[in-house]
Parts: structure tokens; sequence; C-alpha cells
């Protein structure tokens, strides 16, 4: 993305790549377990610019004293976080209520009936002006680049263009777009579709939500659409609609200071009091119900029924970060996971054998690259997921080119990750073939695998998803110069 040097580049999201929280000891910083972050960070802390987040640490701002603006990463200063202060109430319906209740089911399709309630609607409306008029103060040129990420701040777009017509305004969908039947049951769907066409360019992990996009706007609302260029018009402003796979940084920022696998492997063993000779499956997820944790147990659980040579030798660790704790909806699916748990270790436990582990905590960095390289087999089996992260993070944390993926084929991810074992979720016979096809894999076969699937990461890696998105935003700027002068 040489071709912006120099121009300025503002993210503009919900979560923050780095929480400060303040106890009596000081200030505490903390990484957010999100896939978004995951993927715009290495972008930031190469081309520095302000990031714009809503401030999630310690709730009470009073007693804290957090300033607005704080350099980041902490100990390695690359660019500077702005943070929005929202009130509990602002909170609770904007990301809460109308962005986790209403556009997160809505947008998976995970058969969880979204909640639309006019309140949040209006907490919503009123919190994305907040996060627009951030960016207006902090643009520093009529023209900056604007990247603008996720549900959480649909009319953000829209609302920058209006105070800054010739931004470059960017905006990545990090989650599925469903079709228009779908869609068309959000009450505001105008609202949201005209909101998001302020953008220049707006991005889905995949050709097939770039498809749903069209159509949905296409059912409801007056707009020319050329499809063979992919190009929405609303009263003459255009947007470009384009896929953009987002990926994990390669190489991998900490990978010279791994420990082996083998004593990742001892570590994970000791700690969790498996024998010696387990065969260790591992899931990664938020506690969350778009994620199949409950299919995927299910499925380890017919396996163990199927196959009673693997007992006393397979186990399961679930490592399971909490997210949105607050909502019904989530604290239901917890409980309803530690059941199941529960209920396969009553089954198949003996003596100091368990073979489902739930870890529903939140596992730093160091401590999951520990768990992927200690495992035989990493299973990703989310019902939806726009791409799902976790399985390349596996992947690139593996340069022993050992380990089996078993993919569901409903994350975008599996539209790339062609030599994982690809399962329908839903399916819970083939899942548990697919695990225990993992266990039994030959390490030649494995190898095979895994060092096709390395490569694909490592081409396809985060700087090519933000350098295509933003060599295409140049493109569009070089474009808009000259006619500008015609
Ligand atoms: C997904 C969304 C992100 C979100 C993350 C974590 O990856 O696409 O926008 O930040 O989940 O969820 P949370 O609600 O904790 O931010």
């Amino acid at each position: 993305h040489s071709e912006l040097r120099g121009d300025e580049i503002i993210v503009v999201s919900n979560r923050e790549p780095y929480i400060h929280d303040r106890d009596q000891q000081g200030v505490r910083v903390r990484r957010p377990a999100s896939g978004l972050v995951t993927a715009i960070e290495p972008v930031m802390r190469a081309c520095s610019g302000t990031w714009i987040a809503h401030g999630s640490g310690t709730a009470d701002r009073d007693m804290v004293d957090l300033d607005d603006r704080v350099s980041v990463p902490p100990d390695h200063p690359m660019y500077s976080l702005r943070r929005i202060w929202l009130t509990p109430e602002e909170e609770q319906g904007y990301y809460y209520g109308f962005a986790n209740e209403g556009l997160w089911p809505l947008c998976h399709v995970a058969h969880v009936r979204p909640v639309f309630r006019e309140s949040d609607w209006e907490a919503y409306r009123a919190v994305n002006q907040r996060f627009a008029d951030a960016v207006v103060e902090e643009a520093r040129t009529e023209d900056p680049v604007v990247l603008v990420q996720d549900y959480h701040l649909a009319l953000v777009p829209a609302l920058v263009r209006e105070k800054l017509p010739q931004a470059t305004i960017l905006t990545f969908w990090h989650i599925p777009w469903p079709n228009p039947e779908s869609f068309g049951i959000c009450p505001w769907r105008r609202e949201i579709l005209l909101g998001l066409l302020g953008s220049t360019i707006l991005g889905f992990h995949t050709k097939f939500h770039c498809k749903n996009f069209l159509e949905t706007v296409d059912r409801f609302i007056e707009a020319r659409i050329e499809h063979e260029h992919s190009v929405v018009a609303v009263a003459e402003r255009e947007t470009f609609i384009e896929s953009y796979p987002i990926s994990i940084e390669w190489p991998h920022p900490t990978e010279g200071e791994w420990a082996s696998p083998a004593d990742c492997r001892h570590a994970v063993i000791g700690r969790l009091g498996f024998p010696e000779h387990a065969i260790i499956g591992l899931g990664v997820d938020r506690f969350d119900y778009t994620k199949g944790i409950v299919e995927r147990l299910n499925a380890v659980e017919r396996m163990l029924e199927k196959h009673p040579n693997l007992r006393g030798r397979f186990v399961f660790v679930q490592v399971a970060s909490p997210t949105r704790s607050t909502l019904d909806e989530y604290r239901a699916f917890q409980q309803q996971v530690e059941r199941i748990a529960s209920r396969i270790n009553a089954r198949f436990g003996s003596g100091c054998y368990q073979p489902v582990v739930l870890l529903a905590e939140h596992h730093d960095h160091g401590q999951l690259i520990e768990l992927y390289r200690a495992a035989d087999i990493c299973v990703v089996t989310s019902l939806h997921d726009g791409m799902n992260l976790v399985c390349k993070e596996f992947v690139a944390s593996r340069d022993d080119e050992q380990g089996v993926l078993v993919l569901s084929r409903f994350a975008g991810a599996a539209r790339e990750m062609h030599e994982a074992l690809i399962v329908n979720p839903y399916h819970v016979e083939e899942t548990a073939d697919a695990i225990y096809r993992a266990a039994r894999m030959s390490s030649g076969e494995q190898r095979e695998r895994m060092i096709s699937l390395r490569h694909t990461v490592r081409d396809f890696n985060v700087f090519r998803w933000a350098g295509r998105m933003l060599s295409d935003a140049a493109r569009w700027r070089l474009r808009a110069r000259v006619e500008e002068r015609v």
C-alpha cells in the first residue's frame, strides 16, 4: 500500500486493541479475544495513524481517570488510540442490545431469534453519531482514509461522508451477510443499507456475502447496481463492493520465542493431568452460540461411543473466553455447554481420566500458542462464521508441520483451507468420524496437509488483506482526482 504513503489513516471500531483497567496497583493492560483486533492491529502497527474505539476497560471512568488518547502498544508505541467513553445506558442499547441481540443473530442465522427494540435502535444511532463525530474531530485533512470496522458501526460511513465528502471510507463487515429474506426482518434495514453505502469500498470475507448484500440492496432500496463491476450507486454516489478474505500476521511475531511442540505437550499434559499417551483435541472460541460448541461436544461423545479403544486416551480441551455474558442467550448457552461436558465426563470418565476439559476463562496469546502446539487436532465447528481466525492461528503455530485441522464448511475459512477435514457440524456422525480420522492420521499425511495449509495462510496473510483494500482505495482516490479535473 505504498500508494497511500503520506495519507492519513483512521480506524474506527467498537472494540479497542488494548483494554486499560485500573486497580490499586495501577493501570493493567489486557488484549481482547477478537478476530477483528487480531487482524487490524498488525496493520495499524505498520501504518501508524489513529484508532478510535469504545473504551471498554474499568467501567467507572471518573474513578480511573484515563485519558481520551493513549499511545499503543504500551511497551512500544506505534499509533494512537482515541477512546470513546459510553454511558452504561449507551453500552446497553448500542452494544448489548442492537448490535448483539439484533444484528449478530440476524446476520449469523444460527437459530437464535434477533431482538429489535426501538430503544436499542435509538442508542445505536446516537452512538454511531458519536463515533462519526470523533472521526471528524480527529481528521487533520479533508480526505483521510477511514477504515470502519464491523456491524457495530453500520451508520458511521454515511455520517462521516456528510461531513467529509472527500474522505475515502473503507468499511469492512467482519460477520456474514445473510440473504434478503433473512435480512429483511430487520425493521431498520433501509437505514442500515444507506448507512453502509456511505462507504467508498464495502468489503466482505467472501463473494457469497457480497452477492447476498447486492441482492439485499436490490430488494429494499432504490439504487443502480452494476453487477459486472460490483458497484452500487445511490443518487450518483458509488460504492464498490468486494470480497477481501481476512487473515493473520505472517510470519508470526512471537515465533522465535516458542517452546518446542514436545515441551508444550509436556506442559499441557502435566497441568491438565492427562495420560502420557493422550491424543489431544482442542477447541478455542469465544463462548458464543454461533461457534457450534454443543455440536462439537456431541461429536466427541459420539466418537467415544463408537470407538471404545479411545476411552482413557482421547481428551478434548475446550477454551471458551467469556463474552457478552450479561445477555440471557449467552448465559443459557454457557450452562448448556457445561451440562453436556459433565454428561460426557460422567459417561466416559474414570479415575482421574476426564475426556472433556472446559476452560471457560480468557487465555493470553502465549497460553494459546502453547495449546495449539500441544494439540493433535484442532476442531472448529462454527455454525456460521464470517471467516474464523482460530484455524489460521493453529496452522501458523505449527512450524513442525504436524496436527490436523477439522473445519466447519460454514466458516468463511473453509473456502481457502481445503486440506482441512471439512465437516457439516450439524451432522454429528460426520463430525465424529472426522475427529476419529484425525486421531488416526499418519504423520506423513498430517505433514502434507499442514504444509499446504501453511502456504495458504502465509500467502494470503493479513497484510495482503489490508494491502488489497488499500490499493483499491488508492485507485479510487486517483480516479476521483482525475474526474475532478475533467
Ligand atoms: C467478532 C466480531 C468483532 C468482535 C468480536 C468479539 O469477531 O466480528 O467485531 O469484536 O467478535 O466480540 P466482542 O463483543 O467481545 O467485541
